[in-house]
């Protein structure tokens, strides 16, 4: 929030209470005051960010990645340990485990389940819900997202190119116009690219329930990201932010946003040699494959845990441009918040609110 704002000011309080009855879905949906969930980021989203988030009024996510079991108990108890606000857990759908994890959510009382990665399995989704929790999934597409719900999803999030870590191939810009008003029948969070709160209120006019942001909190203090993971994104501008990058159309490369590097330099290198080694015939295609979606393995962790900036992935979205500095996640939400609000009454005739008489323009209708 700008510190010149006065949350007393009666058009600040209406433009608060506008952004509350637009955001109202999400919300009541997610159960916290701010419709603004901290995507699940793997090794960003442990117990601290995700408790700091919901109880600033955010909702946080707890991010699974390849957690067994037993340490997603765990990470769960400690989270409830540090908040009595609600959060979220993200599971992956391909993750080996997941019908014991599903488990552990529902054994845990978890109320929302984030399930990315792919479409999910009608028994995954079943499991779930039977649980007593509530489901959100990810639609790339208009044509998921009506799978997803036709499969049993209470929520969707809608992710576009511009986020951090796997992406889908459209951005947030066209994803929103292609969904939005096409999609009325669950709560959307829209995902990808979101650094300002002025900009989730254009969302939310177009039909949003609320927003998820990633890159904004992973350099939060309350991250436990390395030191020189968030300095890298307080440097970065969107530009450093660029998805992997496929040499040969025979060996696909998932695409990931992140920050450019000597790592997504080498990547390249790798690429190539090891399509010199399938052309010469050392090695057979599946294993040049494996060669090449091997050279990541353990590369966000190396990053994040042990601030490997040059050499591991530096997952980010476009939104890099925007983190400015590493802030309090209350501060950001109230930032992001703030925005909303001073865009709303920018737009609220002069005097309206302040008790003064109003404007009224000589081509409006009243003025008639
Ligand atoms: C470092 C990093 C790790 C991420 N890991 C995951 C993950 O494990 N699961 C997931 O569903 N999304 C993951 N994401 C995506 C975020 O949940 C979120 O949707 C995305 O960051 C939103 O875009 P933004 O970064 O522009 O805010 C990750 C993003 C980042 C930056």
């Amino acid at each position: 929030m700008s510190p010149d704002m006065n949350i007393t000011d009666p058009a600040y309080v209406a433009a608060r209470a506008e952004l509350d009855l637009l955001w109202a879905r999400g919300t009541a949906f997610l159960g916290s005051r701010v419709a603004i969930l901290g995507g699940a980021m793997s090794w960003v989203s442990e117990r601290n960010l995700v408790s700091a988030i919901s109880n600033a009024g955010g909702f946080g996510v707890i991010a699974c990645g390849a957690m067994g079991p037993a340490l997603l108990e765990a990470e769960i108890a400690a989270t409830k340990a540090l908040t009595d606000k609600p959060f979220g857990v993200n599971l992956i759908t391909m993750h080996p485990k997941l019908d014991d994890l599903i488990k552990v959510c529902v054994a845990a009382g978890v109320t929302h389940v984030v399930l990315a990665g792919g479409v999910p399995s009608g028994s995954a989704m079943r499991a779930l819900k039977d649980g007593g929790a509530k489901v959100i999934g990810f639609a790339p597409a208009l044509v998921l997202g009506k799978r997803l719900m036709k499969l049993g999803a209470d929520a969707l999030v809608i992710e576009g190119s511009e986020a951090g870590g796997h992406i889908g191939p459209v951005s947030l810009t066209v994803l929103a116009q292609e969904v939005l008003p096409h999609l009325r029948d669950l709560p959307i969070f829209v995902a990808g690219g979101l650094g300002r709160g002025d900009a989730i209120l254009g969302l939310l006019e177009m039909g949003a329930a609320g927003a998820q942001l990633g890159t904004r909190f992973a350099a939060s203090t309350e991250s436990v990201a390395h030191a020189r993971f968030k300095q890298a994104f307080v440097r970065a501008s969107a530009r450093d932010a660029l998805p992997s990058v496929q040499l040969d159309e025979r060996f696909p490369v998932i695409p990931v946003r992140g920050l450019v590097n000597d790592g997504t330099k080498r990547f390249l290198v790798h690429q190539a040699e090891t399509l010199r080694r399938f052309q010469s015939g050392e090695l057979t295609k599946e294993a040049a494959q494996l060669d090449i979606e091997h050279f990541w393995a353990g590369s966000l962790r190396r990053a994040v845990v042990d601030g490997d900036i040059e050499g591991g992935s530096v997952m980010a979205g476009q939104s890099v441009g925007m983190v400015t500095s590493i802030q309090p996640i209350a501060e950001i939400l109230e930032e992001l918040v703030g925005q909303a609000v001073q865009a709303l009454m920018r737009r609220q005739p002069q005097g309206a609110g302040t008790g003064l008489p109003q404007r009224v323009d000589a081509a409006s209708p009243q003025a008639a």
